[in-house]
């Protein structure tokens, strides 16, 4: 027989509530990802409603940026509860209580459906990239990021995504295990970081204002070992570089867009931070 559905209403988690998420997404194949769980619950609003077991039976996180657009993400329900209205329930919460102009996600096959109903519109798809990469050049052209080059991140980053992420960017050099500039005059050209995720490193964010300081950021902050790159197809000249360098296509998402049309520039948007943060 099945579970009865939970009818405990939406609440706001805390970090004291992390295993009981990764018990969760567990549940659905997903991995502990301790490290961006972690971050997420210190930029973010983590809600879920409780199974009355001790279990959650449902999660999503909303990152507002400014007032401009939130990042929704980590949208999970447990397996033994799916297709019972609880996504649709914790999707409506989230989008109730953030308040800002426009919504993103990046969107699997069994979310969409749900977002397109609740009136998200597909902008792009997106493919994570995976595997060892091979023939790297290294040719030095950018460095490690310093303090003194946060306010160039900051401003660029604002530029691209379109809205202000001094909170998440604040973060990155300590998110991240590598994250590279490169200096232009007084400025950047561009910035990259790579973060460990259990075995694996994506490489992200990249945002640079042209293609072949991307394609040397790409390089130079790609390591050694299982990476993943969530390339945008809008990107063609990145799938490309992933294909030279060895790395295969893993899987394909959504990215979707709710509310006012965001006002950023994805033509120098090459690699997301991570999918659950745009
Ligand atoms: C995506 C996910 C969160 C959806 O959660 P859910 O609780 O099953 O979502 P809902 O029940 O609100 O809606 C899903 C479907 O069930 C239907 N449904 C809702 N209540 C129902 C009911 N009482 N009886 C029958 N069907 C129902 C909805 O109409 C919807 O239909 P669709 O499959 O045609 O889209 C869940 O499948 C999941 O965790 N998947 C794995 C992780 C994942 O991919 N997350 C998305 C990341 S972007």
């Amino acid at each position: 027989m099945d579970s009865p559905v939970p009818d405990a209403p939406v609440r706001l988690l805390g970090i004291k509530d992390l295993p009981a998420c990764q018990r969760l997404a567990e549940d659905r194949g997903w991995g502990r990802e301790d490290h961006k769980w972690r971050f997420l619950f210190s930029v973010g609003d983590v809600y879920g409603i409780d199974d009355g077991n001790g279990e959650l039976a449902g999660t999503v996180i909303s990152t507002p940026y400014g007032k401009d657009v939130a990042a929704i993400s980590m949208v999970l329900v447990a397996k033994r509860y799916e297709r019972r209205g609880l996504g649709g329930r914790l999707m409506r919460h989230a989008m109730d209580n953030t308040e800002t102009a426009s919504l993103c996600l990046t969107a699997t096959d069994y979310g969409r459906p749900l977002y397109e109903r609740l009136g998200f519109r597909s902008v792009a798809l997106c493919t994570a990239y995976t595997g060892v990469a091979e023939g790297l050049s290294k040719r030095g052209v950018s460095v490690p990021a310093e303090a003194r080059d946060m306010p160039a991140i900051h401003e660029l980053d604002s530029e691209v995504f379109g809205a202000d992420r001094s909170e998440v960017v604040k973060g990155l050099p300590s998110f991240c295990e590598s994250f590279r500039v490169v200096r232009h005059g007084h400025g950047i050209a561009g910035f990259a970081g790579a973060w460990k995720n259990e075995d694996r490193t994506p490489v992200g964010p990249v945002i640079a204002q042209d293609t072949e300081t991307a394609l040397t950021l790409v390089d130079e902050v790609t390591p050694p070992g299982p990476v993943r790159l969530d390339v945008d197809h809008r990107h063609p000249e990145l799938i490309a570089w992933a294909e030279a360098h060895g790395l295969r296509p893993a899987f394909t998402t959504t990215i979707m867009e709710y509310g006012a049309p965001i006002n950023g520039d994805p033509s120098r948007l090459y690699v997301p931070i991570a999918q659950a943060l745009g």
